[in-house]
């Protein structure tokens, strides 16, 4: 087995599939507490949202998944709408930055996660490429704290850039970046 670029060999048994998160949730919610850090209170509070946005029509999910079944990752998003809460808290910060055009035709990644055992073996690159590669829309945008992070470094290795920075959530502690990418999604230098 190859290793992968800048990362561990990946046991080729985690396999990357489109997943039913409305039925997995509570995992995908498990998944996200130990990568990204959240309560029990504000895993209650994702839970309804989660299940909400993938109502959203055009809604995607991808999981990746041991042999054994555990959900040790997952992504998901979908066509953006200039009305759902995300983009209406964006709005105002890419307007001023004149990027606001981002928001029409764009195929948003509402969360992408991967538990911390399973990080940095390329399967966060794997989950994002594969379900923005089945986006109809020319572009993809996100949101992401506004820091030097791994994730902020996948996303410019994929071709993200920043929209707008020190972006303000209500009742987020720290602000976000906002970044786009055309897609296809980069990808690696042969
Ligand atoms: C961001 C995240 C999903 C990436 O998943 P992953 O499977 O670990 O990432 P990959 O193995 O595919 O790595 C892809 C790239 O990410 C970056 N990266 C991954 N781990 C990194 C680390 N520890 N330090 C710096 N960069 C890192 C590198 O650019 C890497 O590219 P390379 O393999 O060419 O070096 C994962 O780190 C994670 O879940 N983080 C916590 C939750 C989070 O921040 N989610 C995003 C919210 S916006």
């Amino acid at each position: 087995m190859a290793p992968l670029p800048g990362g561990e060999p990946r046991p080729p048994a985690v396999v990357i599939a489109p997943v039913d998160l409305a039925a997995r949730v509570d995992e995908a919610l498990a998944v996200q507490a130990l990568a990204f850090g959240l309560t029990d209170d504000e895993i209650g509070v994702r839970r309804h949202i989660v299940l909400r946005h993938l109502l959203n029509p055009g809604a995607r999910a991808l999981g990746a998944t041991t042999p054994d079944g555990r959900l040790v990752g997952f992504v998901y998003g979908m066509p953006n709408s200039r009305t759902h809460w995300w983009s209406t808290v964006v709005e105002p910060y890419l307007r001023r930055a004149g990027n606001d055009g981002w928001l029409d035709n764009s195929f948003v990644i509402t969360e992408l996660h991967v538990a911390p055992a399973h990080q940095a073996r390329g399967i966060g690159r794997e989950l994002i490429t594969t379900l923005t590669d089945a986006a109809q829309e020319p572009r993809s945008i996100l949101s992401a704290i506004d820091t030097e992070s791994p994730a902020r470094g996948l996303y410019r290795e994929l071709g993200y850039l920043d929209l707008a920075c020190q972006v303000h959530f209500p009742s987020a502690p720290r602000p976000y970046a906002v970044m786009g990418a055309p897609l296809p999604l980069r990808r690696h230098a042969p």
